[in-house]
């Protein structure tokens, strides 16, 4: 069983602008649309679990649904999720720990953790095991901060790098314990 994040970011730590926007990820031109491992690393997880402005952002935006896998929606404010999400995406709510007891008695082991406060929530209690980000070289100076204050130093290994379109560094971390 694991917890992982595949997240973009900004040189100095953002998700999303200050206006939520996301063109930046894509301000590197990609002639060869290069996914930067996004399909193969959708292939090893089970299920997805965002949080709910990350899944409010996703279903906003003007292209077929982009997940090949059950997306769980976390929030403790919303009681259904428009008809056009079933079968797609359900509503997940609880402590971190009920809601992986439940995803894991569903069968969904390899979990992929996306939204900031959602990863920061998972990182406050030390549930997650592996992140792979790519850092877009662009200060946004503000916005969506992917980390945020932890109980505790949390130390991670590094897997590997890579490096693409000589712009984006995408750095691997596995949880050290
Ligand atoms: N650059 C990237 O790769 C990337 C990836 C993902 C998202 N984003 C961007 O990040 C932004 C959203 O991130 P965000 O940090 O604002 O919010 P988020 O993590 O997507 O959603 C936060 C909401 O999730 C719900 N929630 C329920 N239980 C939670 C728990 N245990 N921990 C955390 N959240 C829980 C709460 O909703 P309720 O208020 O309904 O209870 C909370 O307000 C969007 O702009 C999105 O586009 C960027």
């Amino acid at each position: 069983m694991s917890n992982s994040v595949y997240v973009g970011t900004s040189l100095d730590g953002y998700i999303s602008d200050r206006n939520g926007g996301l063109d930046w990820l894509q301000s590197i031109p990609n002639p060869d649309n290069l996914d930067f491992g996004w399909a193969a690393f959708m292939e090893r997880i089970d299920a997805v679990v965002m949080g709910r402005k990350t899944f409010e952002k996703v279903s906003s935006f003007d292209c077929d649904w982009p997940y090949t896998r059950p997306v769980f929606v976390l929030s403790n404010t919303l009681t259904f999720l428009p008809e056009a999400y079933e079968g797609k995406a359900a509503l997940i709510s609880g402590s971190l720990s009920d809601v992986l007891e439940t995803l894991h008695r569903q069968g969904h082991r390899e979990l992929y953790i996306d939204g900031g406060m959602a990863v920061q929530s998972f990182l406050k209690e030390d549930l997650i095991d592996e992140m792979i980000i790519t850092t877009i070289p662009i200060l946004l100076g503000g916005g969506t901060p992917l980390f945020g204050e932890l109980p505790d130093h949390s130390a991670f290994e590094h897997v590997r790098t890579d490096v693409f379109l000589n712009a984006m560094v995408q750095t691997h971390y596995r949880r050290k314990k």
